[in-house]
Order: structure tokens, then sequence, then C-alpha cells
């Protein structure tokens, strides 16, 4: 048996001697001279190669989202690379699909700058900015849900749209980790945000745990195409679980801002009663609607304790029972990939058409 697996050990602790030091000879033998990256044919910036494009950015103030700090896991940092990129990487392959690829989409972190490259980035992703705030406020929501009060300093005021999100610089390490604002546009110098602690998690066990008020923070953004379409008059419907609270609250409180101007409803998913957050205030928002805007919190697992008389099981349960559509209604879905799914096929067979379902999985 030993005489078997041996050789195969020896063979791969060779080739992994060879990999690493191919790759320590290449930083330090190999150049690549000025390159230039030009972006949307029009500004350049003079580099010397050998990093990332994601770098290149981050160096010259071009903010885009990279979630993982550069490691090919969040999928994020995707740009339209127009020629110098090379191959794809089978890196990139789980979060660039065909139809991408044909169009040149790349992950900005993983495209190596060796050569002249010529990239594509859309007008919002040039918006973004860097922004220094102060923590004003924590305070637990729920057992594993934080809820953040940031204020703005330099810039002191931000703009963006109700469901988009901003990137949190965790300080010492310089990596990002995106949070949905829970707040409305309106509040152009205050971000409020909801971090539910994940196990492990670097980013939120840092704001769980260390973070404290007064603290200053970077922050980025904003980002994210999962917003309200504000040119339509369609009824809207918001289904969400968890920390998918954040960008639908940003949503409504907006709405509300405006006098309601589209019905709504909103169904938020939860296990049991100590898991629900901002009930009362939704309840109120609801009461104060005229009719325009009710509110649907839903137990998968309520507890005796609970004593809960209202909905119960899947939160797409509930929808399935509640929602009245005449196919022409607006979705914005946001929480647990399971949850989306699963409200994709409610929604469907509700008459909801695709192009009007606007979806953030996380
Ligand atoms: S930064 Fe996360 S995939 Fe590129």
């Amino acid at each position: 048996m030993l005489h078997t697996i041996l050789p195969v050990f020896l063979m791969n602790g060779i080739l992994l001697v060879i990999a690493i030091v191919l790759i320590i000879a290449e930083r330090l033998l190999v150049t690549y001279g000025e390159c230039k990256i030009t972006i949307n044919k029009e500004k350049i910036i003079a580099v010397n190669g050998g990093d990332s494009l994601l770098s290149y950015f981050a160096q010259n103030k071009i903010f885009i989202p990279s979630a993982c700090g550069g490691k090919a896991t969040c999928g994020y940092c995707k740009v339209e690379v127009l020629s110098g990129a090379g191959h794809i990487l089978p890196t990139e392959e789980v979060f660039v699909n065909r139809e991408e690829r044909l169009k040149g989409i790349r992950l900005a972190c993983q495209v190596k700058v060796k050569n002249d490259i010529e990239v594509l980035i859309s007008e919002d992703l040039l918006q973004a900015k860097e922004y220094k705030t102060r923590i004003l406020r924590i305070t637990d929501v729920t057992s594993d849900i934080k809820y953040v009060v940031m204020q703005l300093s330099e810039p002191n005021e931000i703009n963006f749209k109700p469901g988009q999100y901003i990137q949190f610089r965790i300080p010492e390490i310089e990596e990002f980790r995106a949070y949905s604002i829970a707040s409305p546009p309106s509040q152009k110098n205050i971000l409020e945000l909801i971090v539910r602690l994940v196990p492990g998690g670097l980013c939120s066990s840092y704001i769980h745990e260390v973070l404290d008020v007064q603290d200053e923070i970077i922050v980025t953004g904003p980002y994210g195409d999962f917003y309200l379409r504000e040119d339509s008059e369609r009824e809207i419907v918001c289904i969400g679980g968890g920390c998918g609270m954040a960008p639908i609250r940003s949503i409504l409180y907006h709405l509300r801002e405006k006098g309601m101007p589209r019905k709504a409803s909103y169904f938020f998913g939860a296990r049991s009663k100590k898991d629900l957050f901002y009930t009362e205030e939704l309840m109120a928002l609801e009461g104060e609607s005229s009719g325009r805007f009710s509110y649907f919190p839903v137990l998968s697992e309520p507890k005796p304790d609970d004593k809960w008389s209202g909905e119960t099981g899947f939160v797409t349960q509930a929808v399935e029972r509640h929602m009245h559509s005449n196919g022409d209604t607006e979705a914005y879905l946001c929480g647990p990939p399971p949850m989306i799914d699963a409200a994709l096929k409610v929604l469907a067979k509700k008459g909801v058409q695709d192009i009007h379902i606007y979806y953030d999985k996380f």
C-alpha cells in the first residue's frame, strides 16, 4: 500500500514546490513595465503592471465593489474588458455566465495587468465614493442582529437609491463587506445598517464584537441594481427575511415620505417571535397608510411562549394566501437564496412578470 501512495505524495510535493518557485520567480523577476488602463475609451491610468485591475482601480479611487477582498469568492467586482485581459480564469467561471463571457465581463480582482488594457465601467460605479463616517449608535435588535447608525463626515452627504448598499471597510485588515442601507435616501448625512452576526464572518464579528460608538469607519458606495424603480405606478409586493429587512425598509420609508403613492405590501419571514424586529414601526406605518400599505410578519416555527396568532409557515406560503395580483405588480425580494427561489415560483403563479421582479440574494 505504502509503496503505491508514496510516489503520489512525492510527485504532488514536487509539483507544489515548482508552483511556489514559479510564483516567487514571477514576483521577483518578471516586470511588465508601464501599462495603460483605458476606462470608457477616455480616461487613461498609467501603471507599473503586475498587479490586479482591482488594485489599480482602488489606488486611483475608483471604487469597484469587492466584498471578498479580491479572493474571487463574492463575484461583485465585474467589469467589461474590451481588450488586453487574456483568457478567463477558472476562478472567474463560477461568477461569469456564458452570456457575460461573450460580452467580455471579467472579475477585476482576477485580471492581472500585464499589458495595455481597455475596460468599460458603468457611470453609476464611477460615481461611487469613499466616505469617512463616525459611529453614532449600535443597538441589538435581535440576539444576532445589530442596528448601526453612522454619520458621514467627509464628504458629509451621500446620494443613493432606496435599496442600494455600501461597503464597510474593516479597519486594519482593509477588507470590505457589503451592507444594504436601511435608511431612506432623504437622510443624506446618516446611514443606518442592519448587521447579522455570521459565524466566522470577518466583518460581522468585527461589528458585533469590536465596533464602538465614536469609532471612525470608511465606507464606499453606493452600489447595486436592487433599488426601487420610481418610473412606475405598479403596486408593490416586498418579500424579505433576516437582514433582507434593510433595503426593503429603505424602500418603504422612501415611499412613506412620498405619501405612499403606490399600494404596497410586505411579507417578512422569521423563525419565532424573538427573530422579528421593527414590528411596531412597520405596524405603525400600516396604521397611518389609510389601507395603502399592509405588513405581514410570518413565523415558521413559533414557540408556545410566543402566543402568536399571526401568519405561520414559510413566508412564501403567506404570499400565496394573501397576495392579490392582476399581473401588474412589481416585486422586491431580499433574503436567503432558498426564500428567493421559492418566492419566484409563487410570483410566477400569481402572474407577476419576470421583468418586474427585482431581487437580492444573501
Ligand atoms: S473582489 Fe470578490 S470576486 Fe473579486
